[in-house]
């Protein structure tokens, strides 16, 4: 069972729930009179786009945008990203929150915030589930953030290894035997 690779629970079941639900307040609050765009980057968020969308009030449309990392192996990321799939809908002048399932070293969001910047959209902010601060190598501002955990490699919860483990329903850490083998 893909469990038994996780050495250790970091955000439980319960604390994504209701940290989630904190944020879609959050942002419904800020959205109440203006509608606005979420845009997932798959596949890692799109557990986290998910319950989210279900818990805001306000007015909004989903898309997906989709990036890979050249010289992905393993644990460790090269820091070059390629757009694979963009959205499918015009956002200029519209308000845009990216959902991403973690913040690491930066280069991912840095990459879909200057792509998504070109079409001239009204405002656009960020929604992660997860920021590891000791990994940033770009500084990236995130408004929404839902939890700060330490510099570790963490499954579940759309997270994946290998395309595994995003089934998982917390964030756990997975062990080094699993990854240090197979990296
Ligand atoms: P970035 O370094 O912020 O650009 O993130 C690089 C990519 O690696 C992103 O697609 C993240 O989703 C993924 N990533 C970073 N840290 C982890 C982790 O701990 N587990 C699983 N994926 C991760
Ligand atoms: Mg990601």
């Amino acid at each position: 069972m893909p469990g038994d690779d996780v050495s250790k629970i970091l955000v439980s079941e319960d604390d994504i729930k209701v940290r989630v639900l904190e944020l879609a307040e959050e942002i419904s609050e800020n959205y109440k009179n203006e509608s606005f765009v979420l845009v997932g980057v798959l596949k890692g968020a799109f557990i986290f786009l998910s319950d989210l969308v279900k818990s805001i009030k306000s007015r909004c449309s989903i898309d997906f945008i989709v990036t890979s990392s050249y010289g992905l192996t393993g644990t460790s990321f090269s820091g070059k990203v390629k757009l694979l799939k963009d959205i499918s809908q015009p956002i200029k002048g519209k308000n845009v929150i990216v959902v991403d399932d973690i913040l690491d070293t930066g280069s991912t969001l840095n990459f879909v915030l200057e792509h998504l910047s070109s079409y001239e959209p009204k405002s656009l902010e960020i929604c992660t589930l997860l920021s590891k601060p000791d990994r940033r190598r770009i500084n990236i501002d995130a408004k929404y953030v839902g939890f700060t955990i330490p510099d570790e490699f963490v499954v579940g919860y759309g997270l994946g290894y290998n395309e595994e483990y995003r089934n998982l329903p917390y964030v756990g850490v997975l062990k080094e035997e699993i990854w240090k083998v197979r990296a």
